[in-house]
């Protein structure tokens, strides 16, 4: 398939779907904002002072960037002229100086936003609406949600292969044994089960170790997780977001987003603390987020690496020639491409 395809695919599925970007926690704060790369553009997430919008990070001006940094807490100001926006509203330096233009027509490029429990989406150009989108995810989304406490780590990088290919390593354990021997592994995953809602998948893996599942299940009276499988359990949000998490202490965001560059992936992976019980301190499970974070972080080199190998042109829409039970998942991925990118 020609790169141009490709890339006019990812634009696609970029525009036309819902993308869980951020919780509800990352935004509670006046200033709060997260910025992703989306294929050579930006798309900020900010808590204007009344609510969270989701805007191009260009300055409606003349298009200077606005925000730099990944995540944090600042001011909407341009740095170019001084415009800035708080509470819905531009504010345009030396007014007076417009007034031959039609400054009323001033606004932001904004995109759609919705919430999932306390999960927050945006889309472009939604094809439809989100519940539809989820179908019938969007309760077990809610629960997750409501059992998240706090960003814990914020992990991004360029990862050096195509989007499809990275995702797709993602979507299949098969690998797990060789590439995460001393990681992933190490939770002897059992072969679990798959479950379709429309587009999105879910995979629910026991562990095999019934040591370590009893070592977790003593960690459970200190949380308060409206939804937990007590195992491994990894959401797939089609098309760019996964959701992964053992026995729901912790949640991992990872998004997979398609970057301009031919073999790259904009990676960005987060880890969420699980919400704790009132009376439990957060510096009881300081430690246990701390080796979590390590851990997600050593399995996404691991993957990194593998992925690095793998070229684009030997990924297609249709079904690989070859592929194990435990492959499942990518034949129903690029079913599922194949049908968003040819309007189905
Ligand atoms: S480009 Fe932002 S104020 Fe001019
Ligand atoms: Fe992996």
């Amino acid at each position: 398939m020609a790169h141009e395809a490709l890339d006019h695919a990812s634009a696609r599925l970029w525009a036309e779907n819902w993308h869980l970007l951020a919780h509800r926690s990352e935004l509670a704060a006046s200033r709060n904002f997260v910025r992703f790369d989306i294929l050579g553009r930006e798309v900020v997430l900010y808590h204007d002072g009344t609510s969270v919008i989701a805007f191009d990070n260009r300055c409606p001006h003349r298009g200077a960037r606005i925000f730099d940094g990944d995540t944090g807490c600042e001011r909407f100001l341009c740095r170019y002229h001084g415009w800035s926006y708080a509470k819905g509203r531009m504010f345009v330096a030396d007014k007076a100086s417009l007034t031959h233009c039609s400054i009323d027509q001033i606004a932001l490029n904004t995109l759609h936003l919705a919430w999932m429990g306390d999960f927050v989406f945006v889309a472009q150009t939604p094809a439809q609406s989100l519940e539809d989108q989820l179908a019938g995810l969007g309760p077990m989304l809610e629960d997750i949600s409501h059992g998240i406490g706090q960003r814990w780590d914020f992990n991004r990088y360029l990862y050096e292969a195509d989007w499809r290919i990275a995702l797709e390593n993602a979507l299949e354990p098969y690998h797990v044994g060789p590439i995460h021997p001393n990681t992933l592994n190490t939770l002897n995953l059992q072969p679990g089960e798959n479950r379709y809602y429309g587009r999105n998948s879910v995979w629910s893996a026991p562990l095999g170790d019934e040591r370590m599942v009893r070592r977790m299940r003593s960690l459970s009276r200190l949380f308060d997780l409206p939804h937990q499988f007590e195992g491994y359990e990894s959401l797939y949000l089609f098309p760019f977001t996964m959701i992964s998490s053992t026995f729901g202490f912790s949640q991992s965001v990872q998004h997979f987003l398609p970057a301009t560059t031919p073999e790259r992936t904009h990676f960005t992976s987060r880890l969420f603390t699980g919400r704790l019980r009132p009376a439990i301190k957060p510096e009881l499970v300081t430690s246990f987020m701390e080796s979590s974070a390590t851990m997600n972080r050593a399995v996404f080199n691991e993957d990194h690496d593998i992925c690095k190998r793998v070229a684009r042109d030997t990924w297609s829409m249709d079904p690989p020639r070859f592929w194990s039970a435990s492959e499942e998942k990518l034949l129903h991925f690029r079913e599922s491409y194949r049908a968003a990118i040819s309007g189905g």
